[in-house]
């Protein structure tokens, strides 16, 4: 009869160990029972970058890496994209279930009412230099913000919790608007609750006054569908951050704000950008066949290719290329697509990517989008963040409220030297 247990073999000792198994997984800390003497501190397991850990058990969004799906509370991906709107998508991550349509409406007032931002930060945004790059912007205002918010030290208390939830999701978009308007040296615009929250991004970004100025809401739409295709995306290296910086029960300001640090970083959220830098340096299709030559000899990476989890087309990707279409035919087409459909086609047929099963991920298309949205590069990053701050809030208080977790705190194996004395300065060679 079968057993849910692994029976492992020390070969060191002969002794033979059954350790439960749960979820196709073993709890890392049965291990410690193996041991060569009693006082041995007991087998660990050696997992640089995680690549085979679970550090948590969640039921917010499920990864099929090799069959390509993505799904947040159970709903595809595609579903939410085609039929639904990021606020909504926000609420199903934080709260578990889609809102009914009274919810939905409480939802975007709570929102809406929590995203203008303190005189304060202001401030602080208008101290940057007018070229800060935004990601630095929102790292400092987004901890900033804790000090505005002593309250939100109770991590403990639920409904403290829920009010900077709706805090946060308020008031990102709004530092995004300002960096942006102290980027180019106009004046601010307030945000208009009249408006969705992608089109009242784009108006805080756009308005100029202009008379009859109307948001062009198949622009509002496209980003709406990003903001969904960004929410959230398990235990990525972003919302490991928010959970492990959260884990000492700092106020999640400070632990968003770290996550957003961990998203700026080019093999993270920065990919955007760096695939749009990379588009431009290739500068013309002809040059693709020379460009895939020299990633394929290790003298940089496709940006916007490969993922750890996906070995299989990125689900968001396919909904980013026919969203990508869409805004091109509202929009000027830019010469760069023709480039990135280039690469695109010879890298899937080529056997360097085929052989590491390096497909588009949800960084190869949205870079073009932003940029027929007419979203500076160094946008990009903060364009990501925005939507992410549901799924990492989704993803914090989950944590906070699971009996199983602790402050995290990991191994290492210590390779150093082992214990010497202390030399005197005028003794060293
Ligand atoms: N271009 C060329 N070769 C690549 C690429 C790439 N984009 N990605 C991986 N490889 C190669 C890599 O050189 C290695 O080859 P070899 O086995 O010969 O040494 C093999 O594929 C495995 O790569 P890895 O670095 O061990 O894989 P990883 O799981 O650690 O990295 C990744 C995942 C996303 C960091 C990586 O694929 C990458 O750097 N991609 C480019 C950056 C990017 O687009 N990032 C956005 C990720 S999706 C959005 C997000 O979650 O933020």
């Amino acid at each position: 009869m079968s057993k849910d247990t692994l029976t492992v073999t020390d070969n060191r000792t002969g002794k033979t160990y059954e350790i439960p198994i749960q979820n196709d997984t073993i709890n890392a800390i049965d291990l410690r029972k193996i041991k060569v003497a009693s006082e041995d501190f007991g087998m660990m397991t050696y997992d640089p970058a995680y690549m085979n850990t679970a550090a948590c058990k969640s039921t917010i969004t499920y990864i099929d890496g090799d069959k390509g799906i993505l799904e947040y509370r159970g709903y595809p991906i595609e579903q939410l994209a085609e039929q639904s709107s990021y606020l909504e998508v926000a609420y199903l991550l934080i709260y578990g279930e889609l809102p009914n349509a009274e919810r939905l409406k409480w939802w975007e007032y709570r929102i809406s009412r929590h995203n203008f931002i303190h005189q304060n930060l202001i401030d602080l945004i208008q101290a940057f230099r007018y070229d800060a790059h935004p990601m630095g912007i929102l790292i400092s205002s987004v901890s900033a913000m804790s000090t505005l918010f002593p309250e939100a030290k109770e991590v403990d208390d639920p409904a403290v919790r829920e009010k900077q939830i709706w805090r946060m999701l308020g008031m990102i978009p709004t530092v995004a608007a300002f960096a942006y308007r102290h980027r180019i040296g106009r004046p601010f615009n307030f945000p208009d609750n009249s408006l969705s929250y992608t089109a009242n991004l784009l108006y805080m970004m756009d308005f100029m006054n202009q008379r009859d100025y109307e948001v062009n809401p198949v622009l509002a739409k496209a980003l709406d569908v990003l903001f969904i295709l960004h929410a959230d995306h398990e235990q990525n290296c972003s919302t490991a951050t928010m959970r492990g910086v959260g884990s000492s029960r700092v106020d999640p300001y400070c632990s968003l704000s770290a996550a957003a640090a961990a998203l700026y970083g080019p093999l993270h959220g920065g990919a955007n950008e760096a695939v749009l830098r990379m588009l431009q340096h290739i500068g013309n299709v002809k040059h693709v066949p020379d460009f895939i030559d020299r990633v394929k000899k290790g003298e940089g990476r496709l940006m916007g290719f490969g993922h750890r989890v996906y070995k299989n087309y990125d689900p968001r990707a396919k909904i980013i290329r026919k969203v990508a279409y869409e805004v091109f035919e509202a929009t000027e087409s830019n010469p760069l697509l023709e480039i990135a459909v280039e690469l695109e086609r010879i890298a899937l047929q080529d056997e360097y990517f085929i052989a590491r099963k390096l497909y588009p991920n949800v960084d190869f298309y949205s870079g073009l989008i932003y940029q027929a949205l007419r979203f500076p590069i160094e946008y990009f990053p903060f364009l990501f963040a925005i939507p992410r701050a549901s799924g990492w809030l989704a993803q914090w208080q989950e944590m906070l409220e699971d009996d199983e977790q602790k402050i995290m705190r990991p191994r290492q194996i210590y390779l150093g030297e082992a214990r010497r004395d202390y030399v005197p300065l005028d003794q060293r060679s």
